[in-house]
């Protein structure tokens, strides 16, 4: 019996100290909001935009867009897909949200294949994603000039630096940062689009659920009015019954 309790201890909190691993500061918490379908699209053009060209999302199709992210067709040809196929053409609209990088090239460049994010949301989860994505600075003694507190020496460069601006840190500890440049956007506002691009891959990681929302919807209001017929059901049965 002792051992059964130890082998559920460890089940339960070995994950935790494998997460942990990578650095000891502290999680950032973003509140994730599926529902909120703007903010996924502006999640999906901030991705396309500035990581699809890295990061493939291969097991999810642009077409998905449509019904999921309330977007019609032809908005998703003109603004979201500026890919090509094989033969040159510009990528079909079922087609999957995949690139065109070439593995050699990418490990000459960055020592890492960039992988693939259709699943991060789920892996890392949207707290680890967001604290990653504030948590780039400027740190020279990198081959592409950034580090990250989260994730120390990552291989990717702080591809949004031009939204954020340019931090560096202000201690050891890598607990303060200061602003050396500005970018595009208030912290504030950066802040704001990160939550969109972490809301977007947590759709992305399991666009089931949205559709679960729905059924869901459909499933309690079938109850209610159920309810309110066996109600009515039970009255009538019983009104002669004194
Ligand atoms: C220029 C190429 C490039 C672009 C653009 C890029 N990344 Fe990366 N990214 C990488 C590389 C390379 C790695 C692997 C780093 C490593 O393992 O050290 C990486 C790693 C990551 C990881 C960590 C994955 C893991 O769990 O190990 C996340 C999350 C991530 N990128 C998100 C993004 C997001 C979001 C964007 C768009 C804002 C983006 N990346 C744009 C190259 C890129």
């Amino acid at each position: 019996m002792n051992k059964f309790i130890i082998f559920l201890f460890f089940l339960f909190t070995f994950p935790q100290f494998s997460f942990g691993a990578s650095s000891s500061i502290d999680l950032r918490q973003v509140q994730v909001d599926l529902s909120n379908t703007s903010s996924l699209q502006r999640g999906a053009k901030i991705y396309v935009n500035n990581c699809l060209g890295c990061h493939t999302l291969k097991y999810q199709r642009y077409v998905k867009l449509v019904d999921h992210l309330g977007l019609d067709k032809s908005t998703i040809e003109q603004n979201l897909i500026f890919t090509t196929d094989q033969n040159g053409e510009r990528t079909k609209i079922g087609s999957l949200m995949i690139n065109a990088v070439n593995k050699s090239h990418s490990k000459e460049a960055f020592g890492v294949m960039p992988p693939d994010l259709t699943l991060i949301a789920r892996s890392r989860g949207p707290d680890w994603l967001y604290t990653f994505l504030l948590s780039f600075y400027k740190d020279e003694s990198r081959p592409l000039g950034a580090n990250n507190a989260l994730y120390p020496n990552v291989n990717m460069p702080h591809v949004l630096w031009w939204m954020e601006g340019v931090k560096e840190p202000v201690d050891s500890e890598l607990s303060n940062f200061k602003y050396i440049s500005s970018g595009s956007m208030s912290v504030n506002e950066y802040e704001k689009s990160i939550q969109d691009l972490v809301n977007f891959l947590t759709y992305v990681s399991e666009p089931a659920k949205l559709e679960r929302y729905t059924i869901g919807f459909w499933v309690v209001l079938f109850l209610v009015l159920f309810s309110f017929v066996a109600y009515l059901l039970k009255v009538e049965y019983w009104k002669d019954v004194k």
